[in-house]
């Protein structure tokens, strides 16, 4: 998590957690041990957006097997820095898993809920192996006992944004991943 250096602090940003050189890094790494976890193995990804966006088009980039890819869309975090109740399927899967290898793809592993919640989606279509990746894992708030397979990450327990994650679908588009200024975590306007 170094080099903050190469990004200047966005006005918006208390701090950088994780910058764009160290990410860019840590996702070519990622994909060369997911090549290796596969062999040459077609593997069927499935993306949670809209968070895993950005992560997913650079990861599979990284990624020299053959790829199917496909994306779920789950509800959680709304225009909350906290989540609330369960995961809800907003848009589910089309592509058929069953007896694929499937790598299921996040942006963040939180509380755990959301990755449990797609995981036994994926399960019902009796897939041949199902692993999970993120790039970012706040393992201190776990809800629910589960542990990704591939991590870039590990941060703390922040609230961050940036690279796909948002605050009220603000800053998905910056580089580097970051946390909030306190006083803009709430502003009654973006609701
Ligand atoms: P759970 O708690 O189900 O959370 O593991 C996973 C989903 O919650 C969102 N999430 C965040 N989004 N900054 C964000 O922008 C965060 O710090 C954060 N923590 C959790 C995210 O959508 C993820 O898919």
């Amino acid at each position: 998590m170094s080099d903050l250096k190469d990004f200047p602090l966005h006005a918006d940003f208390e701090t950088v957690l994780v910058s764009e050189s160290a990410i860019r890094r840590r996702v070519k790494n990622l994909g060369a041990e997911i090549a290796a976890a596969y062999g040459g193995e077609e593997i069927t990804v499935v993306a949670i957006i809209n968070g895993a966006i950005l992560f997913t088009a650079d990861l599979l980039r990284e990624i020299p097997n053959p790829i199917r890819l496909d994306c779920v869309r789950v509800s959680s975090y709304r225009n909350e820095t906290r989540t609330r109740g369960k995961p809800r399927l907003l848009h589910s899967l089309a592509l058929d898993l069953g007896g694929r290898h499937v790598l299921l793809i996040d942006d963040i592993l939180d509380t755990a809920k959301t990755l449990t919640f797609v995981v036994d989606l994926i399960k019902k279509h009796r897939p041949a192996s199902i692993r999970t990746c993120v790039l970012l894992d706040k393992r201190g708030r776990r809800e629910v006992e589960f542990e990704a397979d591939f991590v870039g990450f590990q941060i703390p327990d922040k609230f961050v944004v940036g690279y796909g994650l948002d605050f009220a679908e603000r800053y998905r588009n910056l580089p580097c991943i970051g946390v909030l200024k306190p006083s803009l975590q709430n502003p009654p306007e973006w609701a």
